[in-house]
């Protein structure tokens, strides 16, 4: 089992989904928690079941392509826990999907300062304090449109390609001073994002892609960021591991 015994975490996104049962696990592995997201009551959820089972957790409400309230998270959990060791950068949103020629402008650079400058904000954030502490290690949320392409969400695809590129970017700045920085790329989740963003047929569709024949629970994507950011992971640095039941394969 990864322990983070000691360990202090940061998790965007917690709310809901993939974010949530990260939070989950690095508490149940011994981390203490910061979790942060836009919803409120989806945080105070997740705070409740990480502290139902003993676990220790603090919440912060804020949007991630706000510097200002990243900032701000990552002080309250510094201040609260005493440091800041893993940090599991995962808040994302779809967009609206359309072709190309005619995408809104607006919506696109939105899908960018949330899905990309969202990950560049808490990096920026976070390594400061992680290399104070002498070492850390960063798992940031691309997707499986990181390493191909689906039609009709553009922006989405875009971001997603440019977590995966940053992530490699800073895993190389940071790697020799003890921080390791990966990321990954889950295929269909079952979450609130893939219940609302899909019809019954496009999810179908998308589900028939895995050569696995199911999407995947937000726990078998949780355990995966859990192990990254283990000392299990030691050697991995600037990864971009796929969790997406074979769907890049073929
Ligand atoms: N579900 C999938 O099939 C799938 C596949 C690949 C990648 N992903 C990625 O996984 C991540 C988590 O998605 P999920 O499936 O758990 O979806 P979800 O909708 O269940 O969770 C996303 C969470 O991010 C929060 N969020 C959105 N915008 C935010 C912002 N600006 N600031 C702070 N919080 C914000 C939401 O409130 C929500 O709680 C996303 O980055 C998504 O792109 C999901």
């Amino acid at each position: 089992m990864s322990d983070m015994t000691d360990k202090v975490a940061f998790v965007t996104g917690a709310a809901s989904g993939i974010g949530r049962a990260s939070a989950i696990a690095l508490a149940g592995a011994g981390a203490s928690v910061m979790i942060m997201d836009l919803d409120e009551k989806g945080l105070l959820e997740t705070a409740g079941l990480i502290e139902r089972k003993g676990g220790s957790v603090a919440v912060s409400v804020g949007n991630v392509a706000r510097r200002a309230d990243v900032d701000g998270a990552v002080k309250a959990a510094v201040e609260r826990f005493g440091g800041l060791h893993v940090a599991h950068n995962n808040a994302g949103i779809v967009g609206a999907g359309a072709a190309f020629v005619g995408y809104p402008e607006e919506e696109f650079r939105r899908v960018q300062d949330v899905n990309l400058m969202g990950v560049f904000n808490c990096m920026q954030a976070q390594l400061p304090h992680m290399l104070h502490g002498g070492g850390g290690a960063i798992v940031n949320t691309a997707s499986v449109v990181g390493r191909t392409a689906l039609p009709e969400i553009c922006a989405y695809v875009t971001s997603k390609h440019a977590v995966i590129g940053l992530t490699k970017a800073v895993a190389i700045e940071y790697a020799s001073r003890g921080i390791r920085v990966n990321s990954i790329s889950p295929g269909y989740v079952i979450t609130n994002m893939t219940e609302t963003s899909f019809t019954q047929e496009t999810r179908d569709a998308f589900i028939a892609m895995h050569p696995i024949g199911r999407g995947s629970s937000p726990e078998e994507v949780a355990n995966l960021a859990l192990w990254l950011l283990s000392d299990k992971a030691s050697f991995l640095v600037g990864a971009d591991v796929p969790i997406d039941g074979g769907y890049t394969v073929t």
